[in-house]
């Protein structure tokens, strides 16, 4: 196995250490990238497989949702083993074959890791639950009740209910932010640290490139566990709806600042593993206090390479919103660090959904042109909608617990369209996929769209092609053009001498924009066949229409 770095591989040129600023990361959920052994199951075989449809789109680097062994009560995010591969991904050598195949493509490849809770199959659970003197228990967050019997405080789990669960096994409740089968980590059991830190060394040396972090925010806890106080009315502190969990201002139950001790931690043992193969971290921070939020960057940047910027999953798609949204990151993150961008995810619907076709494309282009890593959901590629998922087929825990809210998380998780066929070539004829295919599957896949060149498949191609041979995408400084009309957001790009114009019109109308001096040419647009006027004319752009030009050096 490779070991950490020795300082005689320093020599790697910027571009190549800073790939998680210049390049796009794609998100496979891999029960519903591809399956190839008929269980209607994604496995990692599969995303070997479709590697090319990476290579061909033109990212950079991939990120799996997790893979490890797991009962499945949160479909993987229930770890037993976080260092084996789950039976029905496949094994741990075909982990290995993926990522030498990813790498000798030229791919990263990010894995999840979940430090916050294990599954309660965990042995270190089964363990700790065994009796109060064993060497585990503190490994988790047991606590006595009040004396009236009830949980030892108010804090609720995000599935529903409270987080804490009685045990009748030694007369204790334990801690879960969100299943019960989930029971949350001690973080502050130094053994405890030392092995998960050890799990984060198993992946290291097998190669992997960087590591996404599940509800990186919520590890530290209030040591004394005091409540959480009731939430005002309006109170934003969520991007949407959370049922009876937003009723609290989280303050007490997560976010707690010995957490930025852990990603201090988290990141010397990445550097100390980066001397050749540079590794990242990105960690996924549900803060909507952009203070709170940038402090994971690490008060000398210290900390994680990228805190999950959300804030695009909140803002409608307006354009005076989410100019505001942007300008406000912009100004959050601190000096040297770098931003990050996304649109979905599989806990999120989808964004052909949220704000429908025609805008989905200007909103892809939106993501590839902002100033920061964007993170591309499977399938948005294709504009790849939320599929209703009928109850009785229903799988998430979520949707399940909390139901009549829509926060079900099946429709944004169905199975990759990849072709007119059977199945949309997901999994073998015949076999029923694990969460139903959408409807349009027959026309809207990866196959149809190869052949079209007004498809979005096919726009996400030039635009990534585009950000990557222009400095002024893949590391420009952001300038946000005044003066746009209503329903246009318009910013500059530039780097060296190099000068990109982005303009989105976010409304399904015709709009004219007076163009800068020196517009020069479009370099790619949502909509076919654009061409910029006679100098001094206004541009049209049309309804829902988004295109970046370029300008002579300023
Ligand atoms: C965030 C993950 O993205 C989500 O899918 C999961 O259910 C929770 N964390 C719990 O791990
Ligand atoms: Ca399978």
């Amino acid at each position: 196995m490779p070991q950490p770095d020795s300082p005689s591989t320093l020599a790697l040129s910027t571009d190549a250490r800073s790939w998680w600023r210049t390049g796009v990361v794609y998100q496979v959920y891999p029960r519903s990238f591809q399956d190839t052994n008929g269980d209607g199951v994604g496995d990692l075989f599969g995303i070997t497989a479709r590697l090319d449809h990476l290579v061909a789109l033109g990212v950079d680097a991939v990120w799996i949702s997790p893979f490890y062994r797991s009962p499945m009560k949160d479909f993987g995010y229930d770890v037993s083993d976080y260092c084996d591969v789950d039976p029905v991904f496949g094994t741990l050598a075909d982990f290995d074959t993926l990522l030498a195949a990813a790498h000798g493509k030229g791919l990263r490849v990010i894995v999840d890791w979940v430090p916050n809770h294990s599954s309660d199959q965990h042995p270190w659970f089964q363990a700790s639950r065994s009796s109060r003197t064993d060497p585990r228990r503190d490994w988790y967050v047991w606590r006595d009740g009040r004396p009236d019997g009830s949980p030892p405080n108010n804090w609720l789990a995000v599935f529903g209910g409270p987080s804490w669960t009685f045990d009748p096994a030694t007369s204790q409740y334990y801690l879960h932010s969100f299943l019960p089968e989930q029971p949350d980590l001690n973080w502050r059991n130094p053994h405890l640290r030392r092995a998960m830190l050890d799990t984060l060394r198993f992946w290291l040396e097998r190669g992997v490139d960087g590591f996404r972090i599940d509800v990186a925010h919520v590890l530290m806890k209030d040591p004394e566990l005091r409540d959480n106080p009731p939430a005002s009315q309006g109170r934003a502190a969520f991007h949407k709806d959370m049922g009876a969990y937003g009723s609290q201002v989280h303050v007490h139950d997560r976010n707690h600042p010995d957490v930025h001790g852990v990603y201090r931690e988290i990141r010397a043992l990445l550097d100390s593993y980066s001397a050749a193969q540079p590794r990242t971290s990105v960690g996924e921070i549900h803060l909507f206090d952009l203070a709170d939020w940038a402090s994971f960057y690490g008060k000398d940047l210290d900390e994680l390479h990228l805190p999950f910027n959300f804030s695009l999953l909140k803002v409608p798609w307006d354009a005076a919103a989410v100019r505001r949204a942007v300008d406000e990151i912009e100004a959050a993150v601190p000096p040297g660090a770098w931003p990050n961008w996304v649109l979905g995810n599989h806990d999120e619907p989808r964004i052909a959904t949220r704000i429908g076709p025609a805008a989905a494309r200007a909103a892809m282009l939106l993501l590839l042109t902002l100033r920061g890593t964007p993170t591309l959901y499977y399938g948005d590629e294709l504009g790849m909608e939320d599929v209703p998922i009928p109850e009785a087929l229903v799988q998430d825990p979520f949707g399940k617990r909390v139901p009549g809210r829509g926060l079900g998380r099946d429709p944004e998780r169905t199975p990759m369209q990849w072709d007119a066929g059977p199945n949309a070539g997901f999994t073998d004829p015949g076999v029923t996929p694990w969460l139903p295919l959408a409807a349009d599957a027959a026309s809207r896949n990866v196959a149809v769209q190869q052949t079209r060149p007004e498809s979005i498949l096919a726009l996400t191609g030039r635009l990534l092609a585009a950000r990557r041979a222009r400095p002024a995408l893949h590391r420009g400084d952001y300038r946000p053009l005044g003066g746009a009309p209503a329903g246009v957001f318009s910013f500059y790009r530039s780097q060296g001498g190099e000068r990109l114009l982005v303009l989105v019109n976010f409304r399904p109308a015709a709009v004219e924009v007076a163009l800068p001096a020196g517009a020069r040419s479009v370099v790619v647009s949502t909509h076919p066949a654009a061409a910029l006027p006679a100098a001094g004319a206004p541009l049209l752009l049309r309804p829902d229409e988004a295109m970046v030009v370029e300008l002579s050096a300023g």
